[in-house]
């Protein structure tokens, strides 16, 4: 029997794990090294070593309907994309409401944790902590949650690049980036076009005297406004746009939405297009990148080759002089120190885990790795049904496969995924959004059946289908269903508009008609598209199957009405 959980860290992922585990009748024991919750969106003034750091403009990339935590929605008037201090208050809030903070040791570091002697027959973990007064602590657990975060160590390529030793200039990782202020009047070049790189360069290109901006690879650069001014999130992750691209041959969804892309700032022109599709990889989300290009403060180089004294080389050859500063926007490693090294069991020490969760070696699935993955969504839905996944397979309700299978589906999928991201370490990180959040609600057996949907309830089958995935999705039915899912579905665009509210316009007197909606022209438009494209198979096909009729017709008339 599972009863005491270990959660390790009290981030948005460690309060989602505690506030499963009580759910679900367990006792967790949550370790936070550091004095308060939020983790990676507690901002500090400086880095502290081993912790993750965020820099002070920081908005977050997917919108408040998208990222909550699945019964728990955010205050109506919270903005759709808000800054950091905003989405602490919030995880306060959570935090606060379901009476989290009791189960949290602060200032308890997490030193060890091993397989007790005893494993093969109990399953239960050695976990050593220590506490604010450097004293040892010994427990045994049934199982451990692992929600330590990995935006923790930099992944600072320096020797990559010859002659850093000997360059004038400054050079440090974005963890170390706060904000903008040592740039001002400078010539700064900012390395990687990630979520941070982007960030990060239209920031300092806003008071430096220049800013370049240096990738290897290039990528499409997406604006968090969709159509209408509305969340990209909420437009883009739905339910009927899954089955879609799953239905439409993937060069034609490439293509069209790389048109819609580019009819904004032709990728090309702006020296921004990578070399994969819109849809192979995540977008780069920045609103004013595209901007900073037109108005000259930022400009885009290839990869850097190399430093000079006090200057950088680029890998077409062009050199750029006094430079004062380069900012790594690199990434970070994904290290946990505390675990057995076993684990860290692929090819360059990476964790090999089945459904981005379960180290595959393990006799007993008592210990679950969470939020190591990426995705096109947000991350918090995400890891609130892991959690709820691993307590299942904890307490023996969901099975894993055995070992030979699971390590057979991770290599499947990383083989799938290698399509896109050419590196294995990448590859293996993918998941696919809303399928990955049903194939575990399935195991949990909270996946909302559509079917049934349907015929009981139709117009939270229009929102739930034609709509974003939103997480109230998996609070409907079963296990740990929520009496507030469906009221918070039918409400979640009110929630959108309520931060808008800030100056009453009147509203239209005639609506548009149904028919108009953006939802049904997709869908519509996307059937006369299928049908074009197959015309050539489907108009024979039609063919056949009226001749069959015709023939049928003859033979009842032949044999029932002549015979
Ligand atoms: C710049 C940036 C922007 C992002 N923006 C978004 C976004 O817009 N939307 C989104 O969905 N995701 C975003 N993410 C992803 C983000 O990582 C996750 O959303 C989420 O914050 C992860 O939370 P976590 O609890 O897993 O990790 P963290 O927030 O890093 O928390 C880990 C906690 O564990 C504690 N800890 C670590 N080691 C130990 C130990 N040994 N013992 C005890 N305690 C320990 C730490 O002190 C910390 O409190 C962003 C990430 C970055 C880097
Ligand atoms: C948001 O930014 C973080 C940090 O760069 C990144 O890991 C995440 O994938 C981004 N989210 C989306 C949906 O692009």
């Amino acid at each position: 029997m599972v009863r005491r959980v270990a959660v390790v860290g009290a981030g948005s992922s460690g309060l989602a794990c505690i506030k499963i585990c009580v759910d679900e009748g367990l006792e967790p024991v949550c370790f936070e090294s550091s004095d308060d919750i939020g983790g990676l969106w507690r901002f500090k003034e400086s880095p502290e070593p081993e912790r993750s750091s965020i820099y002070r403009s920081l908005v977050v990339n997917t919108s408040k309907e998208m990222m909550c935590f699945s019964d728990f929605p955010m205050p109506a008037d919270y903005p759709n994309y808000m800054h950091n201090s905003e989405l602490l208050q919030y995880f306060r809030l959570y935090a606060e409401h379901f009476h989290l903070l009791r189960y949290i040791n602060f200032q308890t570091t997490v030193r060890s944790v091993t397989q007790r002697p005893d494993f093969s027959l109990s399953g239960q973990w050695d976990v050593v902590t220590i506490n604010r007064d450097g004293e040892e602590e010994r427990h045994v657990f049934d199982a451990v949650l692992v929600c330590s975060g990995h935006y923790t160590q930099p992944a600072l390529p320096l020797s990559d690049f010859p002659g850093y030793e000997t360059f004038s200039g400054r050079c440090f990782h974005s963890w170390e980036y706060k904000d903008a202020d040592a740039c001002q009047g400078k010539r700064v070049v900012v390395v990687g076009i990630g979520n941070s790189g982007g960030d990060i360069a239209v920031e300092i290109s806003r008071s430096a005297k220049k800013t370049f901006l240096s990738t290897r690879k290039g990528a499409w650069v997406i604006s968090r406004m969709s159509t209408s001014g509305l969340p990209l999130d909420m437009t883009a992750i739905t339910r009927v746009n899954n089955i879609l691209t799953l239905l439409l041959p993937k060069t034609l969804v490439n293509w069209a939405a790389e048109r819609a892309l580019n009819h904004k700032y032709d990728h090309r022109l702006y020296g921004l297009k990578p070399s994969h599709r819109l849809l192979d990889r995540r977008p780069l989300i920045n609103d004013d990148l595209p901007g900073r290009i037109l108005q000259g403060a930022l400009v885009l180089r290839p990869n850097l080759r190399g430093f000079m004294d006090s200057g950088v080389v680029f890998e077409d050859g062009t050199v750029e002089e006094n430079i004062d500063a380069v900012v790594f926007c690199t990434g970070y490693k994904a290290t946990f120190p505390f675990l057995p090294s076993a684990l860290s069991e692929g090819p360059h020490g990476e964790f090999t885990l089945y459904k981005r969760l379960f180290p595959p070696s393990l006799q007993h699935p008592t210990l679950a790795i969470m939020g190591l993955f990426q995705t096109k969504g947000p991350i918090m839905p995400i890891v609130e049904m892991q959690a709820r996944w691993a307590v299942k397979v904890f307490s023996g309700v969901s099975c894993l496969p055995s070992e030979e299978k699971m390590l057979e589906v991770i290599e499947s999928e990383r083989k799938r995924n290698m399509k896109s991201y050419l590196c294995p370490r990448q590859a293996a990180l993918q998941v696919d959004y809303i399928s990955y959040l049903d194939f575990m609600a399935k195991e949990v057996g909270v996946r909302p059946n559509l079917l049934i949907l349907l015929l009981r309830d139709p117009v939270l089958w229009v929102k739930i289908f034609f709509g974003p995935c939103t997480p109230y999705q998996y609070r409907l039915t079963g296990p740990g269903q929520w009496a507030g899912a469906r009221h918070a579905i039918l409400t979640q665009w009110t929630r959108v508009a309520q931060p808008f509210r800030t100056r009453e316009v009147p509203e239209p007197e005639t609506r548009p008609s149904i028919l108009l909606s953006p939802w049904l022209l997709t869908f519509g438009g996307s059937v006369i598209m299928v049908v074009l494209l197959y015309k050539n198979k489907l108009i024979p096909a039609l063919q056949g199957a009226a001749q069959f009729l015709d023939r049928s017709m003859i033979f009842i008339r032949d044999t029932w009405f002549t015979g």
